[in-house]
């Protein structure tokens, strides 16, 4: 299995380009099952989890080209029903092919996508909505299985925020008799981008941006030409990185609400940060600042996708954090690693921790627990005091693309072996 092998002293500054959202681009190519046409995708990064996706949409039927960033999908030819089990277990994201799956055919069979490292990711939100809708659903023998005559449109109301339930109720809406009014809706950037592209296809939604989204179901969608949005959370990666590290960082393209609240945060530790007609600019405090409390919270709160990676900056800084982890139950599974690193922190309870921050991490052999605890890793590595090794980097690699050089390209000592 490979590993990467990361030695600190170099500052991480320059000029960081990133393709699209790994969140956003996933619901997007479930969405082009829909219009039974061509869907071209552009920004699209060439990570593992889009990979995996393009399998997925092609074991059903879907005609998929992936070249140089940009997706050509033709939806027009399904011949399944069945998403297979293999694909669900490597990427349990995938749940949200049933909404769209739903729409467009009378029925589905999907396996439970089950847990993953973060938590136990139950899915009972997302079968509410698609009930809510008129689908019967059965759960038997580890599989999900949908049937609906007609979709009607309804009131869906979550009792708790879900990215991915909003994201099948959406999917599942958008063709469905009569209106939907969705309440308590997740409000993340990749929801909003979900529904732009499904309007670029023809689709009635509309949404206060306060929780609420109406869907008024349509009878025929068309072919639709896309760019993703950026990537708050990579782009958010390598600004820490970059932080950590004293660095100064330009970043080419963002969209200034998505980046606020990792921004405001970072200006919290003492960072300077300006935007620009298109991106911003970051520049690291000379000493870098505890924050009292930090809490991860839905949009637009702090996002739980940066819990780790500021904690690796925390980790390092001038005084005592606490970090409130109120997304998954199983978030800190970096902790231990980091602790490795000679990090000094206290894992009150599975939602709690507190960062003491140490003047030195030392370079240790570590092992990434989950795709942002890895990037924190990588983030803690580049002030380590002599050599990390950080294995099992698939989860890393899930959805950092080529993360290797765009950190050798910004200043990074690190390979790959
Ligand atoms: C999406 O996951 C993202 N993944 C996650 O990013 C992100 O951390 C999460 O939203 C929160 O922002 C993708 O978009 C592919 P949720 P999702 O449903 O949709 C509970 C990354 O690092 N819940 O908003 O699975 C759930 O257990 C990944 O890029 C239910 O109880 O997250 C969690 O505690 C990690 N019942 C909370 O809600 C349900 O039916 C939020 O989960 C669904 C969720």
């Amino acid at each position: 299995m490979c590993k990467y092998i990361i030695n600190s002293g170099n500052k991480i500054e320059g000029t960081l380009k990133l393709r699209g959202a790994k969140n956003a681009v996933l619901p997007i190519m479930a969405a082009t099952i829909l219009n039974e046409s061509i869907s071209i995708i552009h920004n699209v990064p060439n990570i593992a989890d889009v990979l995996v996706m393009i399998k997925i949409l092609e074991s059903i039927g879907c005609k998929v080209e992936y070249n140089d960033g940009t997706l050509v999908i033709d939806s027009s030819s399904i011949n399944s029903f069945n998403i297979d089990e293999e694909y669900v277990k490597k990427m349990r994201s995938s749940i949200i092919l049933m909404g769209a799956m739903i729409s467009r055919f009378d029925r589905v069979k999907i396996s439970q996508p089950g847990g993953c490292a973060i938590g136990a990711r139950p899915i009972d939100l997302h079968l509410k909505a698609l009930n809510c809708l008129g689908v019967k659903i059965n759960e038997e023998n580890n599989a999900i299985y949908c049937f609906r005559d007609i979709l009607n449109g309804s009131e869906i109301v979550f009792d708790k925020i879900s990215v991915g339930a909003t994201e099948n109720a959406i999917l599942a809406a958008v063709k469905a008799k009569g209106i939907t009014k969705i309440y308590n809706a997740a409000k993340e950037p990749e929801i909003e981008d979900l529904q732009n592209f499904l309007n670029a296809m023809g689709a009635k939604i509309s949404s206060d941006n306060n929780g609420y989204i109406e869907i008024e179901g349509v009878e025929k969608l068309s072919k639709v030409e896309y760019s993703v949005i950026p990537d708050r959370i990579a782009i958010g990666t390598y600004m820490v990185s970059s932080v950590i590290t004293g660095g100064k960082l330009e970043v080419e393209k963002i969209i200034r609400p998505h980046m606020e609240p990792i921004c405001n945060i970072l200006k919290l530790c003492g960072c300077e940060i300006e935007y620009s007609k298109n991106g911003l600019y970051i520049l690291s405090p000379k000493k870098i600042k505890a924050i009292d409390i930090i809490k991860t919270e839905p949009h637009p709160g702090f996002p739980t996708d940066m819990q780790s990676q500021l904690m690796a900056l925390m980790a390092v800084a001038d005084g005592e954090s606490k970090f409130f982890e109120t997304i998954f139950e199983n978030r800190f599974m970096h902790c231990n690693e980091l602790i490795k690193m000679g990090a000094n922190i206290d894992i009150i309870s599975n939602k709690i921790c507190k960062v003491n921050g140490v003047d030195k991490l030392y370079g240790a052999k570590v092992r990434a627990t989950d795709l942002r605890g890895g990037a924190s890793l990588i983030i803690a590595s580049l002030v380590a005091q002599g050599e990390t090794e950080i294995s099992d980097i698939y989860h890393i690699e899930r959805g950092y693309e080529d993360i290797e050089n765009v950190l050798r390209n910004l200043g990074a000592d690190i390979k790959k072996e």
